[in-house]
């Protein structure tokens, strides 16, 4: 994680990133909005998708449900990703290694050098996994029942929470 973290405000800017922004990326942002809050963490937190599918539109209804099962609140319209987000984040996070790829060829291509972290890299019950392991990916769950959602929300909140440990350690 690049040391100097935070913009002017002194906050960490973090973006969560998956494929439509619909699913797994608006509950990481919802989840890591209130831990940070919760922990007293400067932090600003966002959110986008690599495509442009759903642009403009609000988070799935079984995310938006089970982070209300939760008690999350969100209000979210979906985003697509843009390279000028390399420069206006301190963190960019995907969810899975096809996000983590997509960024990187990317920045790639802005002959940018991005370091993209994969979310679940940060809860420690997996950190004795290699770089690039597929379980260190969050599954999508578009087009599966609403206990797949409920299983990436356990995900998120277990991976949010070691992120929220080590940035609060800095
Ligand atoms: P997400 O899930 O990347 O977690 O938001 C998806 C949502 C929509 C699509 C794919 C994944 N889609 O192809 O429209």
């Amino acid at each position: 994680m690049p040391s100097s973290l935070k913009d002017q405000n002194n906050e960490i800017r973090v973006m969560m990133v998956c494929l439509g922004n619909i699913c797994r990326s608006p509950m990481a942002e919802a989840v890591l909005a209130f831990q940070a809050k919760d922990a007293g963490l400067a932090l600003k937190v966002d959110s986008s998708g690599t495509g442009d599918w759903h642009v403009g539109q609000n988070a799935h209804p079984n995310s938006l449900k089970v982070l209300q099962e939760r008690g999350y609140a969100i209000k979210h319209k979906v985003k697509q990703f843009k390279p000028r987000y390399f420069n206006e984040r301190d963190l960019i996070i995907a969810m899975d290694l096809s996000n983590q790829n997509d960024l990187e060829e990317m920045a790639e291509e802005q002959g940018l050098k991005a370091e993209i972290r994969l979310l679940r890299e940060f809860d420690p019950a997996l950190s004795h996994l290699p770089k690039g392991h597929q379980q260190l990916a969050v599954p999508d769950p578009y087009h599966h029942p609403i206990d797949e959602f409920r299983n990436v929300l356990n995900m998120v909140e277990a991976a949010t929470a070691g992120l929220v440990a080590q940035l609060a350690k800095r």
